[in-house]
C-alpha cells in the first residue's frame, strides 16, 4: 500500500465515527482530502451533516462533494473535527501546518468535542520536530516578530534555522487569513508544551503548528489498513 492508499484507509475508518446530523470540523491536505471525499460519497446517499472547512481549499471540495457547510458563528460548537497532521508523538502531541491552514484549523479542532488525526504511518513519530514547525506571524513587523521568536524558542530549547515560507515565485506565501509563515527547522521539540505555550506569548505570532490536549484518536493507515489508537483521557 503505497502512502496515498494509507491516507485513504485511514480517512475512510474515519468516516465510520460520522453520525447522522453530525456537526463537522473538515479539516486540510492531502489526507482531509480524501476524508471529504469520502464523506461526500455518504452524503450523497443521504447523510444529513453540516461542516465547516478549515480553509477555502477544503471549502470549495466540500461544495463541489455535496456537503452542507456552516460557520463557527452560525455553529459554534462542534462534534467531531477530522483532520490530517504532519506529526503525531505518542502523548497526541501534533505539528500541523504543513499545508497552511494551521490558524483555521486551531480554531475549528478547539470548537470542537473531538478531534480524530487521520495519518499515514511515516507520521507518527517518537518524538515531535523532524518536521519544521509552521509559525503563522502577521506581516507587520516581521523582522522583529522574527528575532522574538528565535529568542524565545532559545529560551526553551535549541533553535534550528528559521525560513520564511515562499512561494514557487518567491513570495511570501499568505495564509487564508493574509498572514505569513516561519518554518522552524528545530529537529527534535524537548516539551512540545513549554514551547506551544512560549509561542503564543510572542506578539505578532497568530498561531503555531503545536496542537495540544486536542486530538483524542489518531487512525493511522499502514501497509496493512488501518490502526486506530485512542487517547486514554479522551476529550
Ligand atoms: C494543513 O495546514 C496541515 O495542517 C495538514 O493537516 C497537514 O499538513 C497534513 O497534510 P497532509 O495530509 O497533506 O500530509
Amino acid at each position: 500500500m503505497d502512502a496515498e492508499a494509507q491516507k485513504r484507509a485511514a480517512a475512510a475508518r474515519a468516516v465510520e465515527y460520522v453520525q447522522p446530523g453530525m456537526r463537522l470540523g473538515l479539516g486540510t491536505g492531502s489526507t482531509a482530502k480524501h476524508f471529504v471525499d469520502l464523506l461526500g460519497e455518504r452524503v450523497r446517499a443521504g447523510l444529513k451533516v453540516v461542516g465547516v472547512p478549515t480553509s477555502e481549499a477544503t471549502h470549495a471540495q466540500a461544495k463541489a462533494c455535496g456537503i452542507a457547510l456552516t460557520t463557527l458563528d452560525e455553529t459554534p460548537e462542534l462534534d467531531l473535527t477530522i483532520d490530517g497532521a504532519d506529526e503525531v508523538a505518542p502523548d497526541f502531541s501534533l505539528i500541523k501546518g504543513g499545508g497552511g491552514a494551521l490558524l483555521r484549523e486551531k480554531i475549528v479542532a478547539s470548537a470542537s468535542s473531538r478531534m480524530i488525526v487521520i495519518v499515514d504511518a511515516g507520521k507518527w513519530v517518537d518524538k515531535l520536530g523532524a518536521f519544521a514547525l509552521p509559525i503563522e506571524v502577521v506581516p507587520f513587523g516581521f523582522g522583529a516578530t522574527l528575532r522574538a521568536i528565535e529568542k524565545t524558542i532559545g529560551s526553551v530549547q535549541s533553535l534550528g534555522p528559521m525560513k520564511l515560507r515562499q512561494t514557487k515565485e518567491g513570495h511570501p506565501f499568505v495564509t487564508d487569513g493574509g498572514h505569513w509563515i516561519v518554518d522552524a527547522a528545530l529537529g527534535r521539540i524537548d516539551d512540545p508544551r513549554a514551547l506551544a505555550h512560549a509561542l503564543s506569548a510572542v506578539p505578532g505570532v497568530m498561531e503555531h503548528g503545536l496542537f495540544i490536549d486536542l486530538a483524542s484518536v489518531v487512525i493511522i493507515g499502514g501497509p496493512d489498513g488501518a490502526r486506530t489508537v485512542e487517547r486514554p483521557a479522551s476529550r
